[in-house]
C-alpha cells in the first residue's frame, strides 16, 4: 500500500494526527483504533451515529448486482472522469463508499492511489475492506466532520450517496475535483414489475453543484443512459440495493412470483458530473 501521508487522517477525539501501524490507528494522546477482523476502522466511539447506512440484505443485493457486470460502464466513466480531470491523484476518498467498487476500479488503473473508502455501514465496509487490502476504510459518519486533514483529498469519490459541502470542501486539496454520481429521471424503470420505485427529481445535478455555494465548478458533466436486461433475480437485488428497499423490503434474489417473470429490460440513467475547486 502507498505510504499513509502523517497529516491524512485525525482523531476523531481530539483531532491530533492518527499514525497507521500494522492494524492500529493511534494517536499521541493514547487514543487508539484496532481494526476489525476484515480490515476496516471503526471511528465512531460512544453511541456510534444516528444513521444506519445500507442494512445486510441491501448490501449483499448491491453486492450481487454489482459483480453482474451492469454498472460496469458506470464505472469505467467515473474512473475516465478521474483520469482526465484529475492528473495523478496521490489521495482519493469515496465518501459513502458503499462496498468499494468504484475504488477497485480506480486502483486497477491508477495502483498508486491510496483509497480511502468512508460509509456508517459496517457491512458495507467488511466488502470495502476485503475489496481494497491496500487502501484504509473507515466506519464513519458523513454528516459528521470528517476525521480528515484540510486540503488532504485529491479526488472524492460521491456515487448515490450523501453529501456534506462543507467537510467536502475543507477536505479536497487545492486544484482537486469531486467526481459525484446522481441518477436521472427514468433510472430503473422497468422495474416496477417487480416492486414500486422511487422518482428520482429532474434537477438532482444542478442541486448537487448549487449545494457547493459557487465555490466549486462544473468542469465537465456526462450523462450516461443504456439499458440492462435484468433476469429476475437480479432485477429484484436492483431494486432492494436502493432506498426502495426501505419501502418495500424483500428477499435477496428471485421470488416465486418473480420466476414466473421474463428478463426485464431496466434503464440506467446516471449523471457523472466533475467539479473543481477553484485554484
Ligand atoms: C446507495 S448506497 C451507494 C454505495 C456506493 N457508493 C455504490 O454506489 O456502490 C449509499 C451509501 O451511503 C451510505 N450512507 C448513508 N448515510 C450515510 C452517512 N450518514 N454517513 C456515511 N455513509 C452513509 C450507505 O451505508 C450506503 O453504503
Ligand atoms: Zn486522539
Amino acid at each position: 500500500m502507498p505510504a499513509l501521508p502523517r497529516q491524512l487522517l485525525l482523531c476523531p477525539v481530539c483531532g491530533q494526527p492518527l499514525d497507521h501501524t500494522g492494524r492500529t490507528l493511534a494517536c499521541e494522546r493514547g487514543h487508539r483504533f484496532d481494526a476489525a477482523r476484515q480490515g476496516y476502522f471503526n471511528l465512531l466511539t460512544g453511541k456510534g451515529s444516528p444513521f444506519d447506512g445500507d442494512s445486510a440484505e441491501m448490501v449483499d443485493a448491491r453486492e450481487s448486482f454489482l459483480g453482474s457486470g451492469h454498472y460496469e460502464p458506470l464505472r469505467e466513466a467515473v474512473v475516465d472522469a478521474v483520469l482526465r480531470h484529475a492528473g495523478a491523484p496521490a489521495v482519493v476518498l469515496d465518501a459513502g463508499a458503499g462496498t468499494g467498487y468504484y475504488l477497485q476500479g480506480l486502483v486497477a488503473r491508477l495502483p498508486e492511489v491510496l483509497p480511502l473508502a468512508i460509509d456508517v455501514s459496517k457491512v458495507a465496509l467488511r466488502r470495502a475492506a476485503r475489496r481494497l487490502p491496500g487502501g484504509i476504510s473507515l466506519v464513519w459518519d458523513l454528516w459528521r466532520p470528517l476525521p480528515l486533514a484540510d486540503g488532504s483529498v485529491d479526488v472524492l469519490l460521491n456515487v448515490f450517496a450523501p453529501r456534506n459541502p462543507e467537510e467536502f470542501l475543507r477536505v479536497l486539496a487545492p486544484g482537486g475535483c469531486i467526481v459525484a454520481v446522481t441518477p436521472r429521471p427514468g433510472h430503473l424503470s422497468g422495474l416496477e414489475a417487480v416492486g414500486p420505485l422511487l422518482s428520482v427529481p429532474a434537477q438532482k445535478a444542478d442541486d448537487v453543484l448549487a449545494a457547493f455555494g459557487g465555490r466549486l465548478v462544473e468542469t465537465a458533466r456526462e450523462e450516461l443512459d443504456y439499458a440492462m436486461v435484468l433476469p429476475p433475480g437480479l432485477a429484484r437485488s436492483a431494486l432492494v440495493m436502493g432506498p426502495a428497499a426501505r419501502h418495500t423490503p424483500a428477499p435477496v434474489g428471485a421470488t416465486a412470483e418473480d420466476r414466473s417473470l421474463a428478463p426485464l429490460e431496466v434503464a440506467a440513467r446516471f449523471t457523472v458530473q466533475v467539479l473543481s475547486a477553484r485554484a
